[in-house]
């Protein structure tokens, strides 16, 4: 049997995304047929209209996602019909090496649906990050499925999917936040803001929001920045330094992808510091920097791919956190929309005005 149901698909390089009717097949062997409740907009949406992704279009867009498993294929044992999951695009295979290694965060062969979700005229789709949730129901990968409290706000929850996941495991994860630490972190977008909440879960002592935007600032701020620095008009990496005694933060978390930042971020850190690089830069970017300060300033210069989350273990447990009142999702959400106003929640990314436009259905 197949269905179907109406999603957004992004037809060519920068054209407007389109709502349009599409086939989705019954879960074969390990997948699951998902309805989907709440989708964010994330900046990969974009990219991908924008075809800087790669050119497999049509996409089938959107990838932050929650909602409730209405079917399973055969085989699959983790979820069952009726379970409130959150989509995630690290299924880790359990078996490649890094798996093997006991380091399933950095899974180098993660699982996506087999079988093609298409257009009406049998086209197949290229779901986003092997997701594809602005859609009524999407097809994934059992195991792209991560069943928590379903209690939880699947506008909240969903976002948990790609971008506060990112954000958050930044902080907690790569960079090994902990208590009494200082932090600074560069860029305050939807996943900056969750790099600054996650800090605070971790026990950082402070907490540096910096960006060029005083609404973003003011958004750290009620996410748990204990100071910030607008860096239009400041200095990023002498305010940083002021700030901590003189000598920098012990972890920088960079979350714009950009040269310039990331070396602010890279100057900003102390002796023997951290830099996180979660922002995603463009293939044209290059930086420069004397190997003998790369040396001399000591630490750790890492990146963090999705956060370094599991997602079985760290979802469930944000949520629990959530629902007890200690990690704010719903600041995140600063408007829901239908399914048709994709298009418009791009502009107003792109114009900063949101932290996530959250599509509901
Ligand atoms: N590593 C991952 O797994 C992962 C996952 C999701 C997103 N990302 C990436 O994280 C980055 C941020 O995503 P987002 O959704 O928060 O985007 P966003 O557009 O919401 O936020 C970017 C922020 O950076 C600020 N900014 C821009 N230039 C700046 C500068 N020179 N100095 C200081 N701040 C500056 C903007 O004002 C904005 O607040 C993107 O590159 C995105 O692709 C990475
Ligand atoms: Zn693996
Ligand atoms: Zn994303």
């Amino acid at each position: 049997m197949t269905h179907q149901v109406r999603a957004v698909v992004a037809r060519g390089k920068g054209a407007p995304v389109s709502l349009e009717t599409i086939v989705v097949p019954d879960p074969g062997p390990g997948e699951a047929l998902v309805k989907i409740e709440a989708c964010g907009v994330c900046h990969t949406d974009l990219h991908y209209r924008e075809g800087g992704i790669n050119d497999d279009f049509p996409f089938l867009l959107g990838h932050e996602a929650a909602g409730i498993v209405e079917s399973v294929g055969e085989g699959v044992t983790d979820v069952a019909p009726g379970d409130f999951v959150i989509l995630n695009w690290r299924a880790v295979c359990g078996q490649c090496r890094a798996c093997l290694r006991g380091r399933p965060w950095y899974c180098f062969n993660t699982h996506n649906a087999k079988q093609k979700m298409t257009l009406l005229d049998g086209t197949e789709l290229s779901p986003a990050l092997g997701i594809g949730a602005f859609a009524e129901k999407t097809l994934v990968a059992a195991g792209q499925c991560t069943k928590v409290d379903p209690t939880a706000s699947a506008a909240a929850a969903g976002l948990l999917g790609c971008g506060v996941m990112a954000g958050i495991g930044a902080a907690i994860n790569t960079g090994n936040v902990g208590r009494g630490d200082s932090v600074a972190v560069i860029g305050c977008g939807g996943v900056g803001a969750a790099a600054i909440a996650g800090a605070n879960l971790a026990g950082a002592a402070k907490v540096i929001a910096v960006d060029i935007d005083d609404r973003k600032l003011a958004t750290a701020e009620k996410l748990g920045a204990t100071h910030t620095v607008n860096s239009r008009n400041a200095d990023a990496v002498e305010a940083i330094r002021e700030l901590t005694g003189g000598h920098g933060a012990d972890v920088v978390i960079e979350a714009v992808g950009r040269p310039e930042t990331y070396q602010q971020a890279f100057y900003a850190r102390d002796l023997a510091g951290t830099v996180v690089l979660v922002g995603v830069p463009t293939p044209e970017m290059k930086l420069e920097l004397p190997l003998l300060d790369v040396f001399g300033r000591g630490g750790a210069l890492k990146s963090s791919w999705y956060g370094d989350c599991l997602p079985s273990r760290d979802f469930p447990m944000l949520i629990d956190l959530y629902l007890q009142g200690r990690l704010d999702l719903d600041a995140f959400v600063t408007e829901t929309i239908a399914l048709d106003e994709v298009e418009k929640a791009f502009e107003r990314m792109h114009g900063g005005d949101v932290l996530r436009s959250v599509v509901v259905l």
